[in-house]
């Protein structure tokens, strides 16, 4: 089994009991209002990805989900958008955008991925938003806390509490700190 066979195998990489609810994916869109790219990290079935498209028409889309078959899945179902079946840190490492901000809205299950894995993706995200100023981060956790640990450079803010999810989950953003 290669490496990639192995990760999309494990279901700490899917962390989760049900995919996000409607009211859950709109709170998600709803902190990514301002945004002129967005990438998504961790999209699955696309929840997220259909209220994304839907309420950001003007931003740029792309998206990223380590399952190949559900990759293949939705970029049939948005045509628009740059989709890659690869792991969130190698694309965002590659990506670079000028001028309008890009919003990363992230389903990715921190608190159950892997140690190297989450390590990995934490730093990548990080980089990209030193890379990109003006731009931010869009979480939800199911935890009572933040979703991961973050850099003295910036700061959490949980923007919502949604219910209406099994199970309820926060909205959390990062930005850089002020
Ligand atoms: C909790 S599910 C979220 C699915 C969907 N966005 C939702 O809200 O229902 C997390 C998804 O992230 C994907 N994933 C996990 N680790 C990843 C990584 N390092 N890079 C890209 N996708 C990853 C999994 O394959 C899974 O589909």
């Amino acid at each position: 089994m290669n490496l990639l066979s192995h990760l999309i195998n494990a279901p700490a990489l899917t962390g989760a009991v049900a995919p996000s609810s409607q009211f859950l994916a709109r709170a998600m869109a709803d902190a990514a209002s301002g945004a002129g790219h967005i990438v998504e990290l961790g999209a699955g079935t696309g929840p997220v990805t259909r209220v994304l498209a839907r309420q950001h028409p003007e931003a740029s889309l792309t998206v990223v989900e380590l399952q190949p078959a559900l990759a293949r899945k939705l970029s049939r179902a948005h045509p628009r958008a740059q989709v890659h079946a690869r792991p969130a840190a190698e694309v965002l490492d590659e990506l670079k955008y000028d001028g309008r901000p890009v919003v990363l809205v992230s389903s990715l299950p921190f608190r159950s991925l892997p140690t190297l894995l989450r390590a990995e993706t934490r730093h990548s995200i990080l980089q990209f938003l030193r890379r990109h100023p003006g731009s931010w981060l869009v979480q939800f956790t199911y935890q009572p806390r933040a979703p991961f640990d973050s850099d003295v450079d910036f700061t959490w803010n949980r923007t919502r509490f949604v219910v209406a999810n099994i199970p309820p989950a926060g909205v959390w953003t990062l930005h850089a700190a002020a």
